[in-house]
């Protein structure tokens, strides 16, 4: 089992962020990064549907034996993961939430929270900000509308409208953004041109530990010597395949 694959998967290439992050931290291991850009956005769709979706990827996932699935996207997270982790007991999920609590944590005054329509208007973010926002922090909810999707068709000159229709508003106040999704993490570029001196936060790091921490404790991690492979599928072309290998090696 511990020579067996980390699975991970996202609607899109914006789980990239997280593998980039975890092959940092843990080269050693193989990765099956499974993109379902064929139903990208998961953003504007309801939990029903989402359940369906992502518990047929888990099945995929463990049919290729992986030992831990990691959920590289923050809706999936926030619509599916209880009910997942309930449907397969005997799997190990990490997921991956909007940074909140690193922006508590480090004091940022003024807080706008942008992730998908489903994110957004998820139970989980507000409970994360119940649970880490201090008394002085304030803190905005935006969503990204289809943000997402253009980031997955790489439209750059939509990609700059949309972030300065949603956020300049905020410009003159905000310290920091969280970027709650994962895609939002690949345009980390074109936030700071626009917004150049507020913080971009984001899970990959967090969850890249937290996926290193489970497998220490469960005794699976990887202890070879040897570089691991990725493998990258996508369940819609092979040019975003090809484009996700590149970013990987920017
Ligand atoms: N990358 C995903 C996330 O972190 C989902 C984007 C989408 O398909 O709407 O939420």
């Amino acid at each position: 089992m511990q020579n067996e694959k980390i699975g991970l998967f996202d609607s899109g290439l914006g789980g990239l962020s997280i593998l980039k992050a975890l092959v940092e931290i843990l080269p050693n291991e193989d990765y099956l990064f499974y993109e379902d850009s064929i139903h990208n956005p998961y953003g504007d769709k309801r939990e029903e549907e989402l359940f369906k979706i992502t518990s047929s990827i888990v099945d995929y996932l463990l049919s290729k034996n992986c030992k831990i699935i990691v959920i590289a996207c923050n809706t999936a997270t926030t619509s599916c993961m209880k009910k997942l982790r309930k449907k397969y007991p005997d799997t190990i999920f990490v997921g991956t939430v909007p940074a909140i609590k690193v922006a508590c944590d480090y004091d940022y005054k003024d807080v706008v929270v942008l992730s998908t329509p489903y994110t957004s208007k998820s139970k989980r973010v507000n409970e994360l900000i119940d649970c880490f926002k201090k008394e002085e922090q304030n803190i905005t909810i935006v969503s990204g509308s289809n943000l997402a999707n253009l980031i997955e068709i790489n439209d750059k000159e939509k990609i700059r409208s949309l972030l300065l229709d949603k956020l300049s508003k905020y410009q003159n106040s905000m310290d920091s953004i969280v970027l709650g999704c994962t895609h939002y993490s690949l345009i980390k570029e074109e936030f700071q041109q626009l917004f150049p001196n507020v913080a971009l936060l984001d899970g990959c790091l967090g969850v890249s530990l937290e996926v290193k921490r489970q497998l220490e404790n469960k005794k699976l991690l990887n202890l070879s010597q040897k570089k691991g492979t990725i493998t990258i599928e996508n369940s819609k072309s092979k040019d975003l395949i090809t484009r996700s290998y590149e970013f990987l090696e920017r």
